[in-house]
Order: C-alpha cells, then sequence, then structure tokens
C-alpha cells in the first residue's frame, strides 16, 4: 500500500505566487528589510541553524542555486545540492517517492523542475515546505525579489503599471498572478501566437491586465518595464524561431522614453544583450538589475525563516 500523501493543511508551500495573501506578503517584505540589513551590517543571525535545505535542480542555475545556497547558510542552517543527472532523480524513480524520502531527511526542499505538475506532486508527498526555484510555468521567488526592489526603489507597487514585454512565460505568469494578489496592473505584449493563456497563469481573471499588439503601447507611461529571454530553458528547440518571431519586441531607449519619467527596468537575468533588451538600457541608468538579482539572496532568506518559524516578529 502506498503512503497516504501530506494534506495541504499539514505543511505550507510556496509553488506559485498565489500561494500567499497579500499580509504574507506584507511580512515578507518586512522581514526581508530586516535581514538585508543585519547582512549588510555583518551581524550573525542565524534562526536556522541545523536546519537543513535541499535544492534540486532539473534545469540549470547561477542566482538561484547561489542565493539560496549562501542564504540557507547565512541563517545558520546548511544546504545539500542535488541535480538530475547524478541522482536516482535522472532515472526515473517516482517523483511521489522522491518527496517522501528526501523529505524525512530534510527541514525545506527547493525545486527547479519542466511541468508544474512535477513540484506539485512532490509537494504533496511532502513532510517539509517545498519552494518552487522555477518551472515552466513560474517563478515565483524571482517576482518576490522583482516586488521588493521596486518597493526598495519607489515604494509600494500598489496601484502602479508593469510593462511586460515579450514571451508570455514562467516570469510573466507570476507577474499576472502577483497583479491580482497585491492590486497592481502589467500591460502584456508579446507577438501573435504567443500570447498569454489565462488558465496556465492561473489567474483568478482578467482584471489586473491588459494585452497590446504594440510594445510601445504597452509599455507608455508604465511605472516599470520588464522582458525576460525569448528562449525559456526546456524550450531551446523553438530558439530559430523565436530569434524572428520576437524581433520587434526589444525593450531599448525609445520604448523607455514613452514609459513614465522615473520608469525601472528589471530582467530576472540572464540576459541576452541585443535581443529581447538592448545593451543601452540594461546597462542604462533607469536598469536595477544588479539590485534585483541580489535581493533574490534577501527575499529567499525571509521567506526561508517565514516557512520554517512561522511569523517571526
Ligand atoms: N533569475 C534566475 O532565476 O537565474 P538563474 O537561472 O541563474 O537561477
Ligand atoms: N524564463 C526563463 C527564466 C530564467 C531565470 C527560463 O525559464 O529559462
Amino acid at each position: 500500500m502506498s503512503a497516504k500523501p501530506i494534506t495541504e493543511n499539514t505543511v505550507k508551500h510556496f509553488l506559485q505566487f498565489k500561494d500567499f495573501t497579500r499580509a504574507e506578503y506584507e511580512h515578507l517584505f518586512e522581514r526581508t528589510r530586516f535581514i538585508k540589513q543585519k547582512f549588510k551590517a555583518y551581524q550573525q543571525y542565524w534562526p536556522l541553524q541545523d536546519r537543513t535545505l535541499v535544492m534540486i535542480f532539473e534545469k540549470a542555475s547561477t542566482r538561484t542555486r547561489l542565493s539560496f545556497e549562501a542564504g540557507m547558510q547565512q541563517l545558520g542552517g546548511s544546504a545539500i545540492y542535488l541535480n538530475t543527472r547524478d541522482s536516482q532523480l535522472g532515472r526515473g524513480e517516482p517523483v511521489e517517492d522522491a518527496g517522501q524520502v528526501i523529505s524525512r531527511m530534510s527541514d525545506l526542499v527547493m525545486i527547479r523542475t519542466f511541468e508544474q505538475s512535477i513540484i506539485e506532486r512532490f509537494a504533496s508527498h511532502s513532510r517539509v515546505p517545498v519552494i518552487n526555484g522555477l518551472t515552466n510555468e513560474y517563478h515565483p521567488c524571482q517576482i518576490l525579489a522583482d516586488i521588493y526592489t521596486y518597493i526598495e526603489q519607489r515604494g509600494s507597487i500598489q496601484g502602479k503599471t508593469v510593462a511586460w514585454i515579450g514571451d508570455s512565460n514562467n516570469m510573466c505568469n507570476t507577474w499576472l498572478q502577483a497583479a491580482e494578489i497585491l492590486d497592481f496592473n502589467v500591460h502584456v505584449s508579446t507577438p501573435p501566437g504567443y500570447e498569454v493563456e489565462a488558465e496556465r497563469a492561473g489567474l483568478f481573471g482578467a482584471d489586473h491586465y491588459e494585452e497590446f499588439a504594440d510594445p510601445m503601447e504597452a509599455a507608455r507611461g508604465a511605472d516599470l518595464v520588464t522582458t525576460d529571454v525569448w528562449t525559456s530553458m526546456g524550450f531551446e528547440a523553438e530558439n530559430e524561431e523565436r530569434l524572428k518571431d520576437f524581433a520587434d519586441w526589444q525593450v531599448d531607449a525609445d520604448m523607455m522614453r514613452i514609459a513614465a519619467k522615473d520608469a525601472l527596468f528589471m530582467h530576472c537575468l540572464p540576459a541576452h544583450r541585443g535581443e529581447e533588451v538592448s545593451a543601452e538600457v540594461i546597462d542604462g541608468p533607469q536598469s536595477v538589475v544588479w539590485d534585483e538579482a541580489e535581493n533574490r539572496l534577501h527575499v529567499q532568506k525571509a521567506l526561508m525563516e517565514y516557512l520554517l518559524l512561522g511569523k517571526v516578529v
């Protein structure tokens, strides 16, 4: 007889942005400020001493691995890296069995994988919280960092307009979920054939986003302009076609000029200068991509603290 799955009520996961409420995000942002300050002042903060994070990667990563591994160490715990290539995960062990076993030996699991259904199956058999470190559908840790970065630079994001230019990928879907939870608007412009799929994005409705055929119109007056690679991991076979289809969806200086005067530019990285963004923009004065990348570390430390210790005040 197979083991009974862990029910949703027994453990809290972060599998997509809408898993948390606005109040929970407010708490996370407050804790991020505290944790970041401690880090900057070289003050030890070890609330997760003796806790172990397991990080499972089925796709490549620089920022996600580094920020989770460094973050867990900085909180007093330790992190173990597993990948598909040299674990049984790549040899067909059922995800459900992996969830049972890995969660009996650790306190927290982060997974980067392909379909969202994989992480959901793992989580439903995990005794410990599971964090989405990117799936084909969502990238909630990145949007957590992006919104924290916006707040740090400009204050509340409520009521603001974010222009999403390019592919309706995992980043786009997560921005759309975040807009519903935190009450801002997203202006989306994708090439024909790459439009938002509301069901896949996991949206409650269509109140918080608008689609534009012309990327310049999407960017007009926006408070934040953001984009991502034209070809996400797992879709490499479409690369040649996408290079042609997305050619008019580059964020360039003209697009930043049509946005609000104090608009920011963000990109989750890695970026391809000359494709989705011009070098002038990503390396220019409106770009906050380095703060955005650094903030992965701080927001995820707050997230791990919350998932393991609850609301620390
Ligand atoms: N932005 C992001 O998730 O980067 P990595 O793929 O390097 O982890
Ligand atoms: N959309 C990109 C994000 C990489 C961090 C991808 O999934 O490859």
